[in-house]
């Protein structure tokens, strides 16, 4: 494939300054690095041959590879960016929005380092404030939190690296509030959660799901009374990966109060649904008003990032506790990460503000509607298709695995889905 002008990656740029820092580097010559640490010593020097053997402390070599002449380097990345650009079309097994290009816009910060480091919404300035972003994450974070019925008094967060960060985060703050408290999960949670669970070392009981992934209240009422004495955490599926089931918030609060359960804390996992429901006509409840107390969303999926990100946001009084002022980087350390992602804010900040809610709210209808229409015409042909309201996610039994490969499908077990992102039109297939 010919690559367009246009689209082409710039590359040959960063290859160059790489080829004349390597010139230093003559035949035979030895140079020594720093503390001793490194000691490199080039042995040949060619297309294709330069090599260089790097010791470590105690002198035994660690690495040696080529030195790529450009030309090369620039190979490889037309043949990732030909591999990239051409599994668009048929990519509709998980929940990836394709249909988005920052490039114009955002290239000219990729050769700064943005590093967005403590709280956001810290008042006195951090050592590294010219490098942050956090004024463009706090846009973002009460745009969400618009999104969710919360109000920016009450509401803190941050701009993270994806869901699983942000139920983490969700999960450690509900720790941190309830620490003998058990966390009540369903089957049809994300796999990650069972490894946050370890990590951080929580108590948990599983709860099961009817059959179409949403949780069975009666099982979380039978569970939470038989511990009534002891703080219930429940993380509440806002979106199940497989099947889309959307927990009720109000049943959950019900079995809560029913069960006489001493304290309480509810997570939302809002991986996708997130930036879904608060454009449908007529969404389930998981905002702040229905009772979350945090709520963690991806921003890679429905809206659409070239690197992997979320929003996660909690009530501000959970996220107080935890709070402690870091000397090192003048920096309030309420997140999870030291260093964090000042790009990714941009990327969400742009991807709302350029094109207005309204669009967002338009992109999202369009796409449940590709979902109803897709399900429609799978149940027409005869394939026992189905899927829950207000979700992208359309479920059938498994196909063969030529169909799961060819259409990137998500299968698990005897069903598999396919999702209807914005880059997934009616006319696909
Ligand atoms: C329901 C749910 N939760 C959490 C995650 C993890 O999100 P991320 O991949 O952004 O870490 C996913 C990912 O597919 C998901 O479907």
């Amino acid at each position: 494939m010919q690559l367009d002008q246009k689209r082409k990656p710039r590359t040959s740029q960063r290859t160059a300054q790489l080829e004349s820092k390597d010139v230093l580097l003559e035949p035979g010559k030895t140079v020594e690095r720093g503390s001793g640490y490194e000691h490199v010593k080039l042995e040949s020097f060619g297309l294709f041959e330069s090599r260089a053997s790097v010791r470590n402390i105690r002198g035994d070599a660690v690495s040696e590879g080529p030195i790529l002449p450009s030309e090369y380097c620039q190979q490889r990345l037309d043949a990732l960016y030909e591999r990239v650009s051409a599994c668009r079309e048929e990519f509709i097994g998980y929940p990836l929005n394709l249909d988005f290009d920052y490039s114009e816009v955002l290239a000219p910060f990729l050769r700064f380092s943005l590093n967005n480091v403590g709280d956001p919404y810290q008042r006195v300035p951090t050592n590294l404030s010219a490098l942050q972003t956090h004024d463009f994450e706090r846009e973002v974070l009460e745009i969400f939190c618009g999104l969710t019925g919360g109000s920016p008094a009450d509401v803190s967060g941050y701009v993270t690296n994806g869901g699983t960060e942000g139920n983490m985060y969700g999960l450690y703050l509900a720790r941190e509030v309830l620490p003998r408290g058990i966390v009540y999960f369903s089957d049809a949670c994300h796999y990650s959660v069972f490894k946050i669970l370890r990590v951080l070392q929580m108590r948990s009981v599983r709860i099961r799901t009817d059959g179409r992934g949403e949780m069975d209240y009666n099982h979380l009422r039978e569970t939470l009374q038989a511990n009534r004495d002891l703080p219930a955490i429940v993380f509440a599926n806002i979106g199940s990966t497989m099947t889309g089931a959307i927990d009720s918030l109000p049943r959950i609060k019900a079995a809560v109060s029913e069960a006489a359960t001493c304290r309480s804390y509810i997570h939302c996992d809002a991986a996708l649904s997130g930036f879904v429901l608060p454009f449908a006509p007529n969404p389930q409840p998981f905002g702040f008003s229905d009772g979350a107390d945090s709520i963690s969303v991806s921003g890679h999926k429905l809206i659409g990032s070239p690197i992997p990100c979320g929003v996660v946001l909690a009530r501000r009084c959970h996220v107080e506790g935890i709070g402690s002022n870091i000397e090192y980087v003048g920096a309030l350390d309420t997140t999870l990460s030291g260093s964090r992602n000042g790009l990714t804010p941009l990327v969400l900040w742009y991807a709302f503000r350029s094109r207005g809610i309204r669009t967002v709210r338009d992109m999202v209808r369009r796409a449940l509607d590709v979902a109803a229409y897709a399900t429609e015409q799978l149940r027409a042909a005869g394939v026992d298709a189905w899927r829950h309201e207000n979700s992208l996610i359309v479920v059938f039994p498994r196909p063969s695995e030529c169909l799961v490969k060819r259409w990137h499908l998500a299968a698990q077990a005897d069903i598999a889905h396919l999702v209807t992102m914005p880059h997934v039109s009616r006319n696909q297939g």
